[in-house]
Protein backbone atom coordinates (compact mmCIF):
# COMPACT_ATOMS: atom_id res chain seq x y z
CA UNK A 1 0.00 0.00 0.00
CA UNK A 2 0.80 3.40 -0.11
CA UNK A 3 1.57 5.29 3.23
CA UNK A 4 2.80 8.50 1.51
CA UNK A 5 -1.08 9.40 1.46
CA UNK A 6 -1.16 9.90 5.64
CA UNK A 7 -0.19 13.04 7.01
CA UNK A 8 3.51 12.45 8.10
CA UNK A 9 2.96 12.63 12.13
CA UNK A 10 2.33 9.40 12.27
CA UNK A 11 2.95 7.43 9.25
CA UNK A 12 6.01 5.39 10.02
CA UNK A 13 4.41 4.91 14.01
CA UNK A 14 1.60 3.07 12.19
CA UNK A 15 3.39 1.23 9.77
CA UNK A 16 5.43 -0.52 12.41
CA UNK A 17 2.62 -0.47 14.41
CA UNK A 18 0.55 -2.65 11.58
CA UNK A 19 3.36 -4.38 10.88
CA UNK A 20 4.83 -5.76 14.38
CA UNK A 21 1.59 -6.27 16.29
CA UNK A 22 -1.65 -8.40 15.69
CA UNK A 23 -3.81 -5.62 15.43
CA UNK A 24 -5.18 -6.24 11.95
CA UNK A 25 -5.61 -9.64 12.68
CA UNK A 26 -7.58 -9.16 15.78
CA UNK A 27 -9.41 -6.56 14.74
CA UNK A 28 -10.58 -8.36 11.75
CA UNK A 29 -11.50 -11.73 13.88
CA UNK A 30 -13.39 -9.47 16.49
CA UNK A 31 -14.91 -6.97 14.39
CA UNK A 32 -16.08 -8.87 11.10
CA UNK A 33 -15.35 -12.59 12.30
CA UNK A 34 -12.64 -13.07 10.10
CA UNK A 35 -10.77 -16.05 11.04
CA UNK A 36 -7.28 -15.78 9.41
CA UNK A 37 -5.71 -19.36 10.40
CA UNK A 38 -2.32 -19.46 9.81
CA UNK A 39 -3.14 -16.64 7.29
CA UNK A 40 -1.45 -13.19 6.92
CA UNK A 41 -3.80 -10.17 6.78
CA UNK A 42 -2.89 -8.01 3.99
CA UNK A 43 -3.30 -4.17 4.56
CA UNK A 44 -4.62 -2.27 1.64
CA UNK A 45 -5.15 1.15 2.78
CA UNK A 46 -4.92 3.47 5.72
CA UNK A 47 -6.63 6.75 5.14
CA UNK A 48 -6.80 9.75 7.51
CA UNK A 49 -10.35 10.42 8.47
CA UNK A 50 -10.09 13.44 11.24
CA UNK A 51 -9.25 14.62 14.46
CA UNK A 52 -10.90 15.73 18.25
CA UNK A 53 -9.99 15.98 21.48
CA UNK A 54 -8.75 13.06 22.47
CA UNK A 55 -8.29 10.95 19.02
CA UNK A 56 -6.81 10.87 15.76
CA UNK A 57 -8.62 8.39 13.66
CA UNK A 58 -7.64 6.17 10.90
CA UNK A 59 -9.57 3.98 8.57
CA UNK A 60 -7.69 1.11 7.48
CA UNK A 61 -8.37 -1.60 4.96
CA UNK A 62 -7.21 -4.86 5.04
CA UNK A 63 -8.17 -8.20 4.17
CA UNK A 64 -6.81 -12.02 3.15
CA UNK A 65 -5.09 -12.32 -0.25
CA UNK A 66 -7.18 -11.37 -3.16
CA UNK A 67 -10.51 -10.86 -1.09
CA UNK A 68 -12.24 -7.87 -0.91
CA UNK A 69 -11.30 -6.05 1.87
CA UNK A 70 -13.00 -5.07 5.65
CA UNK A 71 -12.41 -1.87 7.44
CA UNK A 72 -12.26 -0.70 10.56
CA UNK A 73 -11.38 2.43 12.31
CA UNK A 74 -8.27 2.74 14.57
CA UNK A 75 -7.64 5.00 16.89
CA UNK A 76 -4.44 6.99 18.17
CA UNK A 77 -4.88 8.12 21.58
CA UNK A 78 -3.74 11.32 22.55
CA UNK A 79 -2.16 10.61 26.08
CA UNK A 80 -1.38 13.94 27.38
CA UNK A 81 -5.15 15.04 26.60
CA UNK A 82 -6.99 12.41 27.88
CA UNK A 83 -7.74 13.07 31.37
CA UNK A 84 -9.76 15.99 30.17
CA UNK A 85 -11.91 13.96 27.56
CA UNK A 86 -12.07 11.32 29.77
CA UNK A 87 -12.87 12.73 32.91
CA UNK A 88 -14.07 10.74 36.06
CA UNK A 89 -12.78 11.08 39.94
CA UNK A 90 -9.69 8.91 39.90
CA UNK A 91 -9.47 6.55 42.64
CA UNK A 92 -5.58 6.61 44.57
CA UNK A 93 -4.78 9.18 42.21
CA UNK A 94 -1.84 10.48 44.26
CA UNK A 95 -0.65 6.82 44.79
CA UNK A 96 -0.30 6.48 40.65
CA UNK A 97 2.20 7.76 38.11
CA UNK A 98 1.07 9.43 35.03
CA UNK A 99 1.51 6.67 32.62
CA UNK A 100 -0.78 4.37 35.20
CA UNK A 101 -3.24 7.05 35.58
CA UNK A 102 -3.79 7.28 31.74
CA UNK A 103 -3.91 3.38 31.78
CA UNK A 104 -6.45 3.35 34.49
CA UNK A 105 -8.98 5.70 32.52
CA UNK A 106 -8.59 3.85 29.39
CA UNK A 107 -9.42 0.83 30.91
CA UNK A 108 -12.32 1.91 32.75
CA UNK A 109 -13.20 3.50 29.18
CA UNK A 110 -12.32 -0.02 27.30
CA UNK A 111 -14.08 -1.89 30.37
CA UNK A 112 -17.44 0.66 29.58
CA UNK A 113 -17.27 0.29 25.79
CA UNK A 114 -17.43 -3.65 26.52
CA UNK A 115 -20.44 -3.33 29.25
CA UNK A 116 -21.85 -1.31 26.05
CA UNK A 117 -21.29 -3.56 23.07
CA UNK A 118 -22.89 -6.78 25.53
CA UNK A 119 -26.08 -4.94 26.52
CA UNK A 120 -26.71 -2.90 23.34
CA UNK A 121 -24.70 -3.84 20.52
CA UNK A 122 -26.70 -1.21 18.15
CA UNK A 123 -25.71 1.97 19.90
CA UNK A 124 -22.07 1.76 19.48
CA UNK A 125 -19.03 0.47 17.35
CA UNK A 126 -17.96 -2.97 18.15
CA UNK A 127 -14.50 -2.77 19.85
CA UNK A 128 -11.50 -4.67 18.46
CA UNK A 129 -8.95 -4.19 20.76
CA UNK A 130 -6.39 -2.05 22.67
CA UNK A 131 -2.86 -1.74 21.76
CA UNK A 132 0.42 -0.63 23.60
CA UNK A 133 3.29 0.24 21.27
CA UNK A 134 6.67 1.35 21.77
CA UNK A 135 7.87 3.26 18.20
CA UNK A 136 11.33 3.90 17.70
CA UNK A 137 12.27 6.58 19.60
CA UNK A 138 10.91 4.30 22.57
CA UNK A 139 7.41 6.67 23.04
CA UNK A 140 4.59 4.67 24.21
CA UNK A 141 1.81 4.70 21.69
CA UNK A 142 -1.62 3.44 22.47
CA UNK A 143 -3.99 2.46 19.47
CA UNK A 144 -7.55 0.76 19.91
CA UNK A 145 -9.79 -0.77 17.29
CA UNK A 146 -13.19 -0.66 16.63
CA UNK A 147 -16.26 -1.13 13.82
CA UNK A 148 -15.97 1.49 11.75
CA UNK A 149 -19.44 3.64 11.61
CA UNK A 150 -20.22 4.81 7.47
CA UNK A 151 -22.36 7.64 6.96
CA UNK A 152 -22.90 10.85 7.89
CA UNK A 153 -23.26 12.52 11.87
CA UNK A 154 -26.04 14.13 13.33
CA UNK A 155 -24.43 17.79 12.50
CA UNK A 156 -23.30 16.69 8.74
CA UNK A 157 -27.03 15.16 8.27
CA UNK A 158 -28.40 18.30 9.82
CA UNK A 159 -26.66 20.21 7.29
CA UNK A 160 -27.84 18.19 4.48
CA UNK A 161 -31.40 18.44 5.67
CA UNK A 162 -30.88 22.63 5.59
CA UNK A 163 -29.39 22.36 2.20
CA UNK A 164 -32.27 20.06 0.45
CA UNK A 165 -34.69 23.11 2.13
CA UNK A 166 -32.71 25.89 0.57
CA UNK A 167 -32.58 23.82 -2.49
CA UNK A 168 -36.07 23.77 -2.53
CA UNK A 169 -36.27 19.88 -1.97
CA UNK A 170 -38.32 19.85 1.11
CA UNK A 171 -40.35 22.55 2.99
CA UNK A 172 -39.42 24.34 6.31
CA UNK A 173 -42.49 21.88 8.16
CA UNK A 174 -41.04 18.74 6.34
CA UNK A 175 -37.03 19.88 7.48
CA UNK A 176 -38.30 20.18 10.99
CA UNK A 177 -40.33 17.02 11.26
CA UNK A 178 -37.29 15.26 10.07
CA UNK A 179 -34.67 17.02 12.10
CA UNK A 180 -37.13 16.30 15.37
CA UNK A 181 -37.22 12.93 14.45
CA UNK A 182 -33.69 12.20 14.19
CA UNK A 183 -32.77 13.76 17.30
CA UNK A 184 -36.02 11.84 18.99
CA UNK A 185 -33.93 8.72 17.52
CA UNK A 186 -30.38 10.05 18.95
CA UNK A 187 -31.87 11.14 22.17
CA UNK A 188 -33.25 7.52 22.75
CA UNK A 189 -29.55 5.69 21.77
CA UNK A 190 -28.47 7.87 24.57
CA UNK A 191 -30.98 6.78 26.84
CA UNK A 192 -29.89 3.27 25.61
CA UNK A 193 -26.33 4.02 26.41
CA UNK A 194 -27.51 4.92 29.94
CA UNK A 195 -29.54 2.07 30.58
CA UNK A 196 -26.64 -0.58 29.44
CA UNK A 197 -24.82 1.08 31.96
CA UNK A 198 -26.98 0.43 34.88
CA UNK A 199 -27.95 4.18 34.82
CA UNK A 200 -25.20 4.89 37.16
CA UNK A 201 -23.00 6.49 34.14
CA UNK A 202 -23.99 8.92 31.20
CA UNK A 203 -21.45 11.25 28.61
CA UNK A 204 -21.78 14.69 29.33
CA UNK A 205 -21.13 15.43 26.26
CA UNK A 206 -24.25 13.37 23.73
CA UNK A 207 -23.95 15.68 21.04
CA UNK A 208 -24.93 16.16 17.72
CA UNK A 209 -21.20 15.61 16.07
CA UNK A 210 -20.36 12.64 18.40
CA UNK A 211 -23.18 10.51 16.40
CA UNK A 212 -23.46 8.82 13.30
CA UNK A 213 -27.00 8.43 11.16
CA UNK A 214 -27.15 5.11 10.10
CA UNK A 215 -29.26 4.27 7.18
CA UNK A 216 -30.18 0.87 6.32
CA UNK A 217 -32.55 0.53 3.28
CA UNK A 218 -35.24 2.68 4.80
CA UNK A 219 -34.45 2.33 8.46
CA UNK A 220 -32.18 4.68 10.20
CA UNK A 221 -30.38 4.19 13.24
CA UNK A 222 -28.51 6.04 15.39
CA UNK A 223 -24.74 5.12 16.60
CA UNK A 224 -22.46 6.82 19.36
CA UNK A 225 -18.95 7.40 18.48
CA UNK A 226 -17.68 8.94 22.04
CA UNK A 227 -17.93 8.52 25.48
CA UNK A 228 -16.78 12.05 26.25
CA UNK A 229 -16.50 12.88 29.64
CA UNK A 230 -18.38 10.02 31.49
CA UNK A 231 -20.16 11.30 34.25
CA UNK A 232 -20.56 8.78 37.46
CA UNK A 233 -23.36 8.73 38.89
CA UNK A 234 -25.67 9.72 36.12
CA UNK A 235 -29.35 11.16 37.76
CA UNK A 236 -31.98 11.67 35.27
CA UNK A 237 -32.18 15.09 35.78
CA UNK A 238 -28.38 15.12 34.58
CA UNK A 239 -29.47 13.87 31.10
CA UNK A 240 -32.68 16.18 30.79
CA UNK A 241 -30.04 18.86 31.41
CA UNK A 242 -27.34 17.64 28.88
CA UNK A 243 -30.22 16.74 26.10
CA UNK A 244 -31.30 20.33 26.56
CA UNK A 245 -27.79 22.42 26.59
CA UNK A 246 -27.18 20.21 23.26
CA UNK A 247 -30.30 19.77 21.59
CA UNK A 248 -31.95 22.84 22.84
CA UNK A 249 -34.96 24.60 24.72
CA UNK A 250 -37.51 24.84 21.85
CA UNK A 251 -40.88 23.49 22.90
CA UNK A 252 -40.57 21.33 19.55
CA UNK A 253 -37.62 19.61 20.64
CA UNK A 254 -38.17 19.03 24.27
CA UNK A 255 -41.88 17.93 22.90
CA UNK A 256 -41.11 16.07 20.11
CA UNK A 257 -37.56 14.84 20.82
CA UNK A 258 -36.38 14.96 24.41
CA UNK A 259 -39.11 13.24 26.40
CA UNK A 260 -40.56 10.72 23.85
CA UNK A 261 -37.41 9.79 22.87
CA UNK A 262 -36.77 8.76 26.72
CA UNK A 263 -40.40 7.33 26.79
CA UNK A 264 -39.42 5.02 23.22
CA UNK A 265 -37.07 3.56 25.52
CA UNK A 266 -38.29 3.41 28.92
CA UNK A 267 -42.38 2.73 28.00
CA UNK A 268 -45.04 4.49 28.85
CA UNK A 269 -45.47 3.80 32.68
CA UNK A 270 -41.60 4.07 33.38
CA UNK A 271 -41.57 7.08 31.96
CA UNK A 272 -44.05 8.68 33.84
CA UNK A 273 -42.45 7.55 36.75
CA UNK A 274 -39.80 8.91 36.02
CA UNK A 275 -41.05 12.23 35.01
CA UNK A 276 -43.01 12.75 38.12
CA UNK A 277 -39.92 12.17 40.14
CA UNK A 278 -38.41 15.24 38.17
CA UNK A 279 -40.55 17.43 38.23
CA UNK A 280 -39.33 18.95 42.11
CA UNK A 281 -36.03 19.17 40.97
CA UNK A 282 -37.11 20.66 37.67
CA UNK A 283 -39.45 23.14 39.95
CA UNK A 284 -36.08 23.76 42.18
CA UNK A 285 -34.15 24.27 39.08
CA UNK A 286 -37.07 26.85 37.88
CA UNK A 287 -36.84 28.88 40.48
CA UNK A 288 -32.98 29.15 40.76
CA UNK A 289 -32.56 29.73 37.09
CA UNK A 290 -34.85 32.82 37.35
CA UNK A 291 -33.10 34.26 40.07
CA UNK A 292 -29.51 33.14 38.50
CA UNK A 293 -29.67 34.45 34.76
CA UNK A 294 -33.12 35.92 34.79
CA UNK A 295 -34.90 33.85 33.29
CA UNK A 296 -36.42 30.64 33.57
CA UNK A 297 -34.68 27.43 31.65
CA UNK A 298 -36.95 25.05 33.02
CA UNK A 299 -39.90 26.33 31.65
CA UNK A 300 -40.63 24.81 28.83
CA UNK A 301 -39.79 21.21 30.02
CA UNK A 302 -42.22 21.86 32.91
CA UNK A 303 -44.71 22.19 30.49
CA UNK A 304 -43.88 19.25 28.22
CA UNK A 305 -44.20 16.95 31.28
CA UNK A 306 -47.56 18.67 32.54
CA UNK A 307 -49.04 18.22 28.89
CA UNK A 308 -47.38 14.37 28.35
CA UNK A 309 -49.36 13.57 31.24
CA UNK A 310 -52.59 15.06 30.12
CA UNK A 311 -52.10 13.65 26.64
CA UNK A 312 -51.62 10.28 28.20
CA UNK A 313 -54.63 10.20 30.47
N1 LIG B 1 -15.92 4.33 14.85
C1 LIG B 1 -15.92 5.33 13.98
N2 LIG B 1 -16.38 5.15 12.72
C2 LIG B 1 -16.36 6.17 11.81
N3 LIG B 1 -15.90 7.41 12.07
C3 LIG B 1 -15.44 7.66 13.31
C4 LIG B 1 -15.42 6.65 14.33
N4 LIG B 1 -14.93 7.21 15.46
C5 LIG B 1 -14.64 8.49 15.17
N5 LIG B 1 -14.95 8.78 13.88
C6 LIG B 1 -14.74 10.07 13.19
O1 LIG B 1 -13.41 10.47 13.39
C7 LIG B 1 -13.30 11.89 13.48
C8 LIG B 1 -12.52 12.25 14.74
O2 LIG B 1 -13.26 11.83 15.87
P1 LIG B 1 -13.01 12.42 17.30
O3 LIG B 1 -14.09 11.95 18.20
O4 LIG B 1 -11.61 12.15 17.69
O5 LIG B 1 -13.13 13.98 17.09
P2 LIG B 1 -14.40 14.94 17.00
O6 LIG B 1 -15.67 14.12 17.13
O7 LIG B 1 -14.26 15.76 15.78
O8 LIG B 1 -14.24 15.87 18.26
P3 LIG B 1 -14.50 15.52 19.81
O9 LIG B 1 -13.15 15.26 20.38
O10 LIG B 1 -15.17 16.70 20.36
O11 LIG B 1 -15.36 14.30 19.84
C9 LIG B 1 -14.72 12.42 13.45
O12 LIG B 1 -14.99 12.84 12.13
C10 LIG B 1 -15.57 11.21 13.80
O13 LIG B 1 -16.85 11.28 13.18
MG1 LIG C 1 -15.94 12.77 18.63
Amino acid sequence: MNWNILPGKDRNVLRSALAETDLVATSLRRIHGVDLGEGKPVVHAVEYVGEGGAMCVYRVWAGVGDQPPYSFALKMIKSRRLAAIFHRPVRNASALGEEERVEDLINWVLEITKRVNRAAPEIYPLFGGYWRFRNDGGTLVRLLTEQFIDGPTLLERRIELENMMAAGELDYAGYTARRVALDRLTVAAFVRLWNALDRSVFTSDPSPWNVKVVTEGTSIRVVILDLHLLAEPAPPIFLIERFQALYGLRAEIVRGAILPGIADVLGREEAATLFRELQPQLDELSAKSKERVGTDLYSSVRRAIVDWFNSMS
